[in-house]
């Protein structure tokens, strides 16, 4: 308690000055700089990343030379490629050595491979560059992903799965729930309920789509060393749901380092391709990166590795139709004198990274409150909600 408390209060300083620097980093070297992310990403690679980083930065191995040949492989299915089941092997000219590459590193599906920026197949891989940007404009060829009619876009919104939160008055302000597809920020001061909303995700998200679910499984990734298997057992009693089997569907790793953090959602590709993961929960998203990235000197590399970190996470979203939650901390508003004086931690780079954004603050005795303060065709609502024995519910039942 005492440790939360000195972690809100004594950075207030800084942080206001943090928040200013971050706003001048943004100005000037937001995403259009992507060669700095590039740089700041592989230098934090550069000791120990793991054999990826390692090896992704030459061709050893003659790969250069791949010819790709897109309408070849669409004739040769007769024009009627199936997606879900074509994989990269099925691209003629890409060779045994890649494609083992490609599959080691998580890569089977060749939509995961169609949204990728080249340097990130690169890093994740260990292909050269010149061949992840061949293999990237062919799988993106064989999508056809480049323009869609409105109506396309309706139809799939209109399969975007939700994960109720426990609370119908919190799900009805999101549009029904966790939306997948999207990264979902909870923001908020200490023992607002950040952790305890992601913790009856994970349970919610092995429901069946009627219950609210996605027949799923979650990924929890830790940051600060709260999460709670106890905390998961009852919110799984409560919902009469066999606890160790709900135990079972919650994959674990804990993050010690922002490096380590990066690494895991690097490696969440494989499980969420072969473990039928729907939920990724980042827990908290930018501690670690706060406190490795100090002063202020440190902030413009921070927010870049920051940036590629959102954009790990958004593409496995993307790709995959998995949900993520994100947990975030607030920080001194620098100018404010009256209303809210807290604003969330990170800059534009969150604000602009994650798809909804949730503030949460305290409400009377066990209630909280949340507020919808940014979200695409959402309006800005509120939704009291408890933190009970069960987990979420609302507040008035
Ligand atoms: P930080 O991570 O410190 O920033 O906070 P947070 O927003 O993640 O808070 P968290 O979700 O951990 O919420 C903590 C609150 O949840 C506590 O103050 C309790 O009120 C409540 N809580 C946690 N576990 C239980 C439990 O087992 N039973 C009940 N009734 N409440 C609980
Ligand atoms: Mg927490």
């Amino acid at each position: 308690m005492a440790k939360k408390s000195s972690k809100s209060k004594g950075a207030s300083a800084k942080a206001a000055e943090e928040h200013e620097v971050a706003e001048t980093v943004q100005k000037t070297g937001d995403a259009s700089n992507s060669e700095e992310i590039d740089k700041a990403f592989e230098e934090a690679m550069k000791d120990g990343a793991g054999e990826s980083a390692k090896s992704g930065s030459g061709d050893e191995d003659g790969d250069e030379d791949v010819e790709i040949d897109v309408s070849a492989a669409i004739q040769a299915s007769g024009g009627h490629l199936d997606l879900d089941k074509v994989t990269v092997k099925d691209i003629p000219g890409v060779g045994p050595s890649i494609a083992k590459k490609l599959a080691e590193s998580g890569f089977s599906s060749i939509r995961a491979i169609a949204t990728l920026p080249p340097k990130m197949l690169m890093q994740e891989s260990g292909i050269g560059e010149k061949t992840a940007d061949k293999i990237i404009k062919a799988a993106q060829e064989i999508c056809k992903m480049e323009f869609v009619t409105a109506d396309v876009v309706f139809e799939k919104r209109k399969n975007l799965g939700k994960i109720v939160t426990g609370s119908n008055a919190l799900n009805e302000i999101l549009g029904g729930g966790i939306e997948t597809g999207a990264i979902t920020e909870l923001v908020g001061e200490f023992r607002t309920g950040k952790t305890q909303i992601a913790h009856q995700c994970c349970i919610n998200v092995q429901l069946p789509v009627d219950q609210g679910g996605l027949s799923g499984k979650a990924l929890y990734v830790d940051t600060e060393g709260t999460f709670r298997p106890e905390r998961l057992a009852k919110m799984a009693m409560a919902k009469g749901m066999d606890v160790k089997e709900a135990l079972k569907n919650v994959i674990y790793a804990r993050a010690y380092n922002s490096e380590h953090q990066i690494n895991i959602l690097r490696q969440a590709r494989k499980l969420i391709e072969t473990q039928n993961v729907k939920l990724i929960v980042v827990d908290s998203l930018i501690s670690h990166f706060r406190s490795e990235y100090f002063g202020l000197g440190a902030l413009g590399p921070r927010q870049q590795l920051l940036n590629m970190h959102i954009h790990q996470i958004q593409q496995l979203c993307d790709t995959y139709m998995v949900a993520a939650i994100v947990t975030n901390q607030v920080q001194a508003k620098p100018d404010i004198f009256f209303g809210n004086p807290t604003i969330p931690a990170g800059g534009n780079i969150v604000a602009h990274g994650s798809t909804y954004r949730v503030f949460m603050r305290k409400g009377k005795g066990e209630t909280r409150v949340a507020k919808i303060i940014d979200a695409p065709g959402l309006p800005e609502a509120e939704a009291v909600f408890k933190i009970t024995e069960k987990g979420i519910e609302d507040a008035e039942t």
